[in-house]
């Protein structure tokens, strides 16, 4: 489907109010605060190379191997930021009240790697020289949002994004085991909150403004869904990794991510639907209801894994 320019220049220009009112609403709302202090830094030592400091070694860390992991896979996103600023930017432009908006989420988001790979580093969790290469390779090969069709899909991605990034960085905090760590995360999470709450209220702005556009936006993205990460090198073994702690699996994005959104807006009951909007609708009602069923699946095969592992041990 073909979106031309004129339809989105009119989407702008109809939904800048929107972002104006929500944008004011968010600066009320944020919280300054600072990545220093979520940082042990007293449990830090020089590194080799030029300081002369010891060269890292996995028994200085404390972490378990699936919470190593999941942070790595979390920081790595985050520092994706230039690509999603790119993405966004060229979306939603860079003048008036958009533009302000893009200039603050990208500022805000900036702190999220930063405290992420101060702790990393300070506490020794992760090799230091590993992250870095991964780094690299994850920036050169950039993001490209799969979702660009329409901004009523990137409208609809990020919504969904900002929501499954917080629950990803909520639930590794809880798995870490570290309570600095969690305190960290959740503070990051609650930024993230924030972020889904303004898309998720320019979401529905656009379901009111264009119900079918939004629809069809709605469908495409929440049916071929991809995390934000998945450019990581071998990010589907991560990810396996990942579901299989129950860090962030199929029903959590199902009952905790997909959802919540979906159900706040009423989507499925969305009023003045016609053809490709009505179609749109019934392929999201029943991809939800199949997600449903895999979901179920997947978590009765973990528990069977699990109790048969429970059993060799035993
Ligand atoms: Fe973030
Ligand atoms: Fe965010």
């Amino acid at each position: 489907m073909t979106v031309d320019q004129a339809t989105t220049r009119a989407l702008l220009l109809e939904l800048e109010p929107v972002v104006e009112t929500n944008l004011n609403r968010h600066i009320g709302l944020a919280k300054e605060w600072f990545p220093h202090e979520y940082v042990p830094w007293s449990d830090g030592t020089n590194f080799d190379g030029p300081l002369g400091g010891t060269a890292w070694t996995p028994d200085q860390s404390k972490l378990s191997d699936v919470a190593r992991t999941s942070l790595i896979v979390n920081l790595l996103t985050e520092d994706n930021l230039p690509s999603y600023h790119h993405e966004i930017a060229s979306m939603f432009g860079r003048d008036g009240a958009w533009g302000d908006w893009v200039h603050r989420w990208t500022a805000e988001e900036g702190r999220h790697g930063i405290a992420i790979r101060d702790y990393l580093l300070t506490t020794r969790a992760v090799d230091p020289i590993e992250l870095e290469r991964m780094r690299m390779t994850h920036m050169s090969t950039g993001f490209e949002n799969d979702h660009d069709q329409t901004i009523l899909h990137s409208i609809a991605y990020v919504s969904f994004q900002e929501l499954a990034t917080r629950v990803s960085h909520r639930n590794t905090g809880k798995f870490s085991g570290d309570p600095v760590c969690d305190a960290m995360l959740q503070r990051i999470a609650t930024d993230e909150n924030l972020h889904m709450v303004f898309y998720r209220n320019l979401l529905e702005a656009s379901l009111q403004v264009s119900p079918n556009l939004a629809m069809r936006a709605i469908s495409d993205v929440v049916r071929n869904f991809q995390m934000p990460g998945h450019g990581i090198e071998n990010f589907s073994r991560k990810s396996v990794q990942i579901a299989m702690a129950g860090i962030y699996d199929l029903r959590i994005h199902h009952d905790e991510v997909l959802l919540p959104v979906l159900k706040k807006l009423k989507v499925l009951e969305t009023p003045n639907l016609t053809d490709d909007g009505a179609k749109a609708r019934d392929e999201l009602g029943e991809f939800m209801a199949q997600l449903d069923s895999q979901a179920t699946r997947f978590t009765d095969r973990r528990e069977a894994n699990r109790a048969r592992a429970a059993a060799r041990k035993g």
